[in-house]
């Protein structure tokens, strides 16, 4: 992998810093301070409609002129099983019992991906973003060659060195190796095949096999932190959790007390949030009902139900049932303004 500017270069970026997209946290505010500071700033939009997206594509666009990134869910859908369905919201209904909540009868379908998404492919033909990023794996050969031809930058995250392979050999240009460290859901292409490796060990094994220029994600605050990774071979750093206090995050008042507090100190991977692995800050449902149930349904189907439950323990005043995503360096939280935090990581690293 180069230890070039390849990512700075081709994107104009001042600093090698992207805000990570994080669909639900993400906003066009927020990813606008990160492009007008010199970052790289994005929005995750693999859970939103077709309308949805367009009107944040816009929203962003009149919010900065500089480079931004959209990013995508590659996943197959598990398929609509109501058996199974119906399993896992009795399996959660002592839980609904306790908040005196009803269970919902079925779960939602949930988004769709984008793999043979035509009309959410439309949307990013017609709006360019400059950048597009997919998580769970690749779109179809044509939907690649569609955008690159659309002059738009691709990238695609690698949990394993076979996911970087399969990345470069469908021709993107970067790839975001995402370390076991990170917040939110493993990028995995088969929520089956965990590989576990932290981020240096992921960085170490990328080093001598893959061309591609990596950006390096997964438990990085700081800027000692980013001048760490960049000095192990990556060309930039993407940082989730150490934006989202920041005020221009969607992130509700509950979510950013928990990373402000002690809570922030215990994170781990579960699936039984939406049916695939995530990281999260540990609360009662890791500890009561995951991290893994036999019964569990299907992504994105139990994503609903978990929704459903949090909503109740939520209205009897309770926060131990949220899908509070979160890095394994959570406890490291800022909150400050997007610009502010841009500035204070760029002075790290020259320090560092
Ligand atoms: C709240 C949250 C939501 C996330 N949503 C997405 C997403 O929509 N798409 C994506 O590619 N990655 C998503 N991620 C993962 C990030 O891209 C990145 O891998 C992770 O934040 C890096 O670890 P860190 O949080 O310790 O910085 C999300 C992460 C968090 C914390």
């Amino acid at each position: 992998m180069p230890t070039n500017n390849a990512i700075l270069t081709r994107l104009g970026l001042r600093y090698p810093i992207i805000q990570a997209p994080m669909a639900g946290t993400s906003t066009p505010a927020l990813a606008a301070a990160v492009s007008n500071a010199g970052g790289l700033g994005s929005l995750g939009l693999g859970n939103v409609s077709t309308d949805v997206a367009r009107e944040q594509i816009r929203q962003l666009k009149q919010l900065t002129g500089k480079p931004f990134n959209i990013n995508m869910f590659c996943h197959t859908p598990d398929p609509a099983d109501a058996q199974r369905e119906t399993g896992w919201l009795q399996r959660l209904q002592p839980w609904f019992a306790e908040f005196s909540a009803e269970a919902p009868k079925q779960l939602d379908k949930g988004y769709d991906s984008f793999v043979g998404n035509q009309a959410m492919l439309d949307v990013l033909l017609e709006e360019r973003p400059p950048v597009v990023s997919f998580h769970f794996g690749l779109p179809d050969v044509d939907a690649i060659a569609e955008l690159q031809q659309a002059g738009i930058f691709l990238m695609g995250c690698a949990t394993s060195l076979e996911e970087a392979r399969a990345i470069e050999a469908a021709g993107l240009d970067a790839i975001v190796a995402q370390g076991y460290e990170a917040g939110g859901h493993r990028g995995l292409f088969d929520p089956k095949q965990e590989s576990g490796l932290l981020l240096d060990d992921l960085l170490a094994q990328l080093k001598d096999t893959i061309e591609l220029p990596v950006v390096a994600t997964g438990g990085l605050m700081d800027g000692k932190d980013i001048s760490r990774i960049l000095a192990a071979g990556a060309s930039a750093a993407q940082l989730g959790t150490a934006f989202i206090s920041c005020p221009e995050s969607a992130a509700p008042q509950a979510y950013r007390d928990q990373l402000l507090s002690d809570n922030a100190q215990e994170t781990a991977v579960t699936a039984i949030f939406s049916g695939r692995p995530a990281r999260g800050m540990v609360n009662r449902s890791h500890r009561e009902i995951g991290p893994y149930a036999a019964e569990l349904a299907g992504y994105p189907q139990a994503y609903s139900a978990a929704k459903a439950l949090h909503a109740a323990a939520v209205a009897k005043g309770s926060h131990d049932f949220a899908p509070y995503w979160a890095g394994t360096s959570a406890h490291r939280s800022r909150a400050l303004p997007a610009a502010g935090l841009m500035a204070c990581l760029v002075e790290e690293m020259q320090q560092a």
